[in-house]
């Protein structure tokens, strides 16, 4: 170069949401159906012949992902507006390829829908994520106490069972994956399975329901024993699942970063009993509504301790959010992570907006700070981007969030919905500027 200076030029643009400090916010924001429910009531579709609708569904990568899946087994699918139909055939190709396995963990909860339907199923072994390894042990011992013969070769799970029996399954921790599958494969077993420290979760409560629309004999979802009496065959039937807890949880996050007054139509307030204690002892009120949930915050809360747990504890999906929070607040929290030790990995970026956390093992010490300082960050799954969105909205001057994708693997419209409450939060076009010497 001739003045010797090096030239800055920019190269291809990438969508990224840009957050700047905001005003309180204000209005009425709807909630829409939960993901986690979503993809497992589509998972069971392929339990009966015909076509299933669900209401209500969230315009969402992930929900595309699931679909391909099933298109990949021979059903055909359409989404329009947010209803899926699903045209499950009398025939399936019962095989997971890992593409789609390892873009979204929760495929792996076609396995027991498919062995009960077909027989066999051969499912991608799940790889480690941004939580850790993330095991499945328990999924598989459940099916082979039910009749299944397993094997694990190539990287990919291969299920045989001509006929599965119900079973007596105990867990060693409620996970919400294992119940799910053994649930949805018991729906077709001979016999009666009990599942002894099940999962609580309410997405476990609408798969419970979905299914016993389509015939199943599914009891006690919600408490610690379910019992399923498997059936000869189901039914095809049309669902809306439930409003969407987490994205609840965001949208209430968002408020006690920015503070003011919101209404949250649509939300579950039975559901997020937990959530609204902890936001409460943090100073941010919330109270029911007929339709919903209704919400205020000052413009400073309080910090205060929190452990993640099983439902109906504080759900570790709220966790990046709450440290986002806390990030803000006046004084000291302790945030133990007992679900996924290693879902610590995005306090990284918060520690790039000035944020004082230290993580120890499975413990987040967080020290709030007055104010966060913007800055371009990474998001790194799909609970953690929408943190560091929250946290933007507390921090000076601009927050860039890059790797959107993985915000939109999960959330429905969350760039327009803050917009609407008044957050100054807008997708942008962010070039990164490259030195060329
Ligand atoms: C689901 C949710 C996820 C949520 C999580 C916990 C979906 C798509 N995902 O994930 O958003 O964070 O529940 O509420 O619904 N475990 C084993 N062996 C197993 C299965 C699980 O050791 O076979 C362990 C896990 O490593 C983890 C714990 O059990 O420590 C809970 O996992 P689980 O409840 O199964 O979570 P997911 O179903 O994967």
């Amino acid at each position: 170069m001739g003045n010797g200076e090096p030239l800055k030029h920019q190269v291809a643009g990438e969508r990224v949401i840009r957050v700047r400090p905001s005003r309180p916010l204000s209005g009425e924001v709807i909630i829409g159906g939960a993901k986690n429910s979503v993809l497992k009531l589509l998972a069971a579709t392929t339990l009966s012949e015909g076509s299933c609708v669900i209401r209500g569904v969230p315009r969402i990568s992930d929900v595309h992902t699931m679909l391909e899946l099933l298109e990949g087994f021979g059903s055909r699918t359409s989404f329009a507006n947010d209803v899926v139909e699903v045209v499950t055939p009398e025939t399936l190709t019962p095989h997971a390829p890992y593409e789609l396995v390892s873009s979204m963990r929760a495929s792996f909860s076609v396995l027991g829908p498919l062995l009960a339907r077909c027989g066999e199923a051969v499912v991608a072994f799940p790889g480690g994520d941004d939580f850790g390894t993330r095991p499945i042990d328990m999924h598989i011992e459940a099916l082979q106490r039910m009749g299944a013969d397993i094997e694990i070769s190539h990287g990919y799970v291969h299920a045989r069972a001509p006929v599965l029996k119900g079973a007596s399954v105990t867990l060693a921790w409620p996970s919400v994956g294992a119940t799910e599958n053994i649930m949805m494969a018991a729906t077709l077993a001979k016999g009666e399975t009990v599942i002894e420290n099940a999962a609580r979760e309410p997405e476990i409560v609408d798969l419970a329901a979905f299914l016993n629309r389509m015939g199943a004999h599914v009891l006690g979802a919600g408490g610690q024993t379910i019992r399923v009496e498997g059936v000869s065959g189901l039914v095809p039937v049309e669902h809306t699942p439930i409003p969407d807890r987490v994205e609840t949880a965001v949208f209430l996050a968002a408020l006690g970063a920015a503070g003011g007054e919101i209404t949250l139509s649509g939300a579950q307030p039975s559901h997020l009993r937990m959530l609204c204690d902890k936001l409460g002892e943090m100073d941010l009120r919330t109270s029911t509504t007929r339709n919903g949930l209704w919400a205020m915050s000052p413009n400073r809360l309080r910090s205060t301790d929190m452990v993640t747990l099983p439902y109906p504890g504080v759900a570790t999906d709220y966790q990046p959010l709450l440290v986002a929070l806390l990030s803000l607040a006046d004084g000291v929290g302790l945030v133990t992570e007992n679900v996924f030790p290693n879902r610590f990995g995005y306090v990284g970026e918060l520690l790039r907006m000035g944020a004082d956390i230290r993580v120890e093992g499975r413990c987040a010490i967080v020290r709030g700070r007055e104010r966060l300082s913007g800055a371009t960050v990474r998001a790194t799954d799909i609970r953690a981007g929408a943190a560091l969105v929250v946290a933007g909205l507390g921090a000076e001057g601009e927050t860039h969030v890059r790797d959107t994708r993985h915000i939109l693997r999960g959330f429905d419209g969350l760039v327009e919905k803050l917009a609407a409450l008044g957050a100054d939060v807008a997708w942008a076009e962010w070039s990164q500027p490259t030195v060329v010497s």
